[in-house]
């Protein structure tokens, strides 16, 4: 019989076979000082563009103070045991409650992280008789909830209106033999290339199917909507938005996150939600923190125009430019370039060492083959100055691509890895 570990010893997975050149720099690489636009990589000054802090709450000093009142109040620990049983507060309640104003809905249920949430509330909604059917690109979160699922899945092509519309069909028949019934899942905004989630044609179906729809609105909470209520708000179709779930790991610079629905299914979830019943509750310090965040989100737009003037500028100068950001509707600004990994690996090094950018790299098997993703994150704390010594250090980088240079300093390393 083999040993349980053989597989680990001998095959570290696509990306973890990298790890002796890329760890510390490329993945898992330490990024010091506060949180802002510009911080510091192996000790050197950089622009930053790849913390999801849109709206540039994480170092308000409004916002810090407020934190660090209430770790003083409240310590990390406050209150201990989950929500049902002895980590309940009125203060959760409130937040839930200012929540479900903000989106639209009637009522809210914290998670304390929405990664669990999303996975829980996945499994909650369904019963074996029911039919998923969602996004093929869905962020993990998403993907792990149905795996849980002991009935019938199908994915649709990613944002492929036609290709859901295929899969209700199949679902419809199957659902009437099973006598269950069908939730379709997609994302407000997909993380990676930026794209919303097409809502408005997706809600058109149900005038002809029977479904309901969850959406995954993490990054467009706070960014997208008249008063940054996501991307159903952007689209006019908030309210047919079934359950919508956003996290607090993005606009809101923090930790938790949150569905929100009827208040009859709220009610059902936070009785049947296993990662919330079986985990600590959300602590005090960021339930309170929560509070302030979503009070500015509220009273102060410019936190949100502030994000759109650097978004438009990174966007439309990258544009100008040549570069493809492929078909981005939001924030999530992503620069698509050919070259293999290793040359994507001398490519970011000359962006980090030489330009002082430092932006996430993105290569196969999360993007095809041959691509190389580099993926932004503009925020309210970046300035036009930073766009600009930017886009200078893109077009640099670029000519080196096509004349090659990445190709031989990267040849020694294609070597070692005995890639070609
Ligand atoms: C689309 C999407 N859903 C869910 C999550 C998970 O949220 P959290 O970080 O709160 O666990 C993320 C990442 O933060 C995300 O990008």
């Amino acid at each position: 019989m083999k040993d349980l570990f053989a597989k680990i010893y001998k095959d570290k997975g696509p990306l973890g076979k990298w790890a002796s050149q890329a760890e510390g720099y490329f993945v898992f690489p330490k990024l010091e000082g506060e949180i802002s636009n510009r911080m510091k990589f192996q000790g050197k000054d950089v622009i930053t563009w790849s913390i999801n802090d849109y709206l540039g709450l994480a170092n308000h000093p409004e916002v810090r103070k407020v934190d660090a009142e209430a770790a003083a109040a409240y310590g990390s620990a406050y209150p201990m045991g989950a929500r049902m049983m002895s980590g309940h507060t009125d203060l959760h309640e409130q937040l839930q409650n200012e929540l479900a104003e903000f989106v639209g809905k009637e009522a809210t249920y914290l998670l304390n992280f929405g990664y669990q949430g999303m996975v829980s509330t996945v499994d909650a909604l369904v019963s074996k008789d029911d039919i998923i059917v969602y996004d093929v690109d869905s962020h993990a979160c998403i993907i792990d909830g149905v795996r849980l699922h002991m009935g019938k899945r199908f994915t649709f092509k990613h944002n492929d209106i036609e290709s859901l519309e295929k899969n209700l069909e199949r679902a419809t028949k199957m659902a009437e033999q099973t006598g269950g019934g069908i939730l379709v899942i997609s994302e407000g905004v997909f993380g990676m290339r930026g794209e919303q989630g097409r809502l408005k044609e997706i809600v058109a179906l149900k005038k002809k199917y029977n479904f309901r729809l969850f959406v995954d609105d993490a990054h467009g909470f706070g960014t997208l909507g008249a008063t940054g209520a996501g991307a159903g708000q952007e689209q006019g179709v908030q309210d047919e938005i079934d359950v919508y779930f956003a996290t607090f790991a993005k606009s809101m610079a923090s930790t938790g996150a949150f569905i929100a629905a009827d208040k009859e299914i709220i009610d059902y979830l936070k009785y049947n939600l296993r990662s919330q019943m079986f985990a600590k509750s959300l602590q005090m310090q960021l339930v309170v923190g929560a509070l302030k965040r979503l009070d500015m989100l509220r009273t102060m737009p410019e936190l949100k125009e502030n994000l759109w003037k650097i978004v438009n500028a990174l966007q439309s100068g990258l544009k100008e430019r040549g570069f493809d950001i492929g078909t981005t509707q939001s924030c999530v600004t992503p620069v698509y370039l050919k070259g293999s990994i290793p040359e994507a690996m001398a490519l970011v090094k000359d962006l980090r060492e030489n330009h002082g950018i430092f932006c996430s790299i993105v290569v196969y098997p999360v993007i095809p083959k041959g691509l190389i993703l580099l993926r932004m994150i503009p925020t309210a704390s970046h300035t036009l100055k930073d766009v600009e010594e930017t886009l200078e250090a893109f077009s640099a980088i670029r000519s080196r691509l096509e004349d090659g240079t990445y190709k031989r300093v990267s040849a020694k390393l294609m070597e070692m890895m005995g890639e070609s």
